[in-house]
């Protein structure tokens, strides 16, 4: 039998818990704030802002949209982010990436208070986590060891591959799970476009972690019986449908959960829990702003 992770469940469980939370910092006079700044007309990126406002409402956090125009000069983004660092009512900014080309991506990462960097990507956050010190974890690894968690499954020993080497997933999920903690002590090998033989490697592990951001790029005939699959893909591709295109996950879904002990869907695997996880580092961003305690699940 193959257990299909159901990642909405377990990241209702999540903001569940992280409501209460969010009611311990409001009596204590805190209004938890997640400002996110969108400078793009990409469809994808204005959808992903709105549900992660709309995420924010549900549990209580305040949610500040800001907006700033694709063609707009690099300087104003800058500014709003000074802005919002200096603005002592926010706790949490996320700059959804991607800026455009005009603007320097790395500078933009580099501008963003560490404290306020929810989503783990300034260089400082980046070094702590290495450093096995993490202040704030990135939201889709984090979200996949909550997953990971919520079958039992303790990466420890286990043959980890990581298929994508970005620094948004692939990185942070090859070194949260070789960190001497819980949730890591796993043996990894992170895959990439360069890799000679993805189907060997593939086939070695006992934990396949798919992001790479190719359609359907692994399937069954390259996993091991009883793999554990967790796809992070979200591939819009041409399809005949009423919006012209469906989404497709990095894996071949239907020949992967045969082989599977586990496996995550798309939608409704990884991605809720990448929106429940920004929540988390949201309110503890709050708290640790505010110093006022809080329990975090
Ligand atoms: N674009 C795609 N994923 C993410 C993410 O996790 N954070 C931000 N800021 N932008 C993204």
């Amino acid at each position: 039998m193959t257990t299909v992770i159901d990642g909405k469940a377990v990241a209702a469980d999540v903001r569940e818990q992280l409501a209460n939370s969010v009611d311990t910092l409001r009596d204590a006079d805190v209004t938890p704030t997640l400002a996110t700044v969108l400078m793009s007309d990409d469809p994808a990126s204005e959808t992903y802002v709105s549900m992660k406002q709309r995420d924010c409402e549900e549990v209580g956090i305040e949610a500040r949209d800001v907006r700033i125009s694709a063609d707009a000069p690099a300087d104003e983004l800058f500014e709003t982010i000074e802005d919002l660092n200096a603005d002592t009512d926010v706790d949490g900014i996320l700059v959804q990436m991607p800026v455009p080309d005009h603007v320097d991506k790395q500078a933009v990462l580099r501008s963003i208070d560490p404290e306020k960097d929810v989503d783990g990507f300034h260089p400082e956050n980046v070094g702590r986590l290495v450093a096995g010190d993490a202040r704030y974890k990135p939201c889709t690894p984090h979200g996949i060891q909550k997953l990971f968690e919520s079958i039992d499954l303790d990466p420890e020993g286990k043959d980890v591959v990581v298929v994508g080497r970005s620094d948004i997933v692939g990185k942070p999920m090859a070194n949260l799970l070789i960190q001497k903690a819980e949730g890591g002590n796993a043996t990894v090998t992170v895959c990439h476009s360069r890799t000679r033989d993805l189907a060997e490697k593939t086939r070695q592990a006992d934990v396949v972690v798919a992001a790479a951001g190719v359609p359907e790029l692994v399937d069954g005939s390259m996993l091991s019986e009883g793999a554990v699959v967790v796809d992070v893909g979200v591939n819009r591709v041409d399809a005949d449908t009423e919006k012209g295109y469906e989404l497709v996950g990095d894996v071949d879904y239907d020949s992967a959960a045969e082989k599977a002990s586990a496996i995550t869907p798309v939608p409704g695997g990884v991605g809720p829990m990448t929106r429940a996880m920004l929540l988390y580092n949201t309110v503890k961003a709050a708290s640790r702003q505010e110093d006022v305690p809080v329990e975090l699940p």
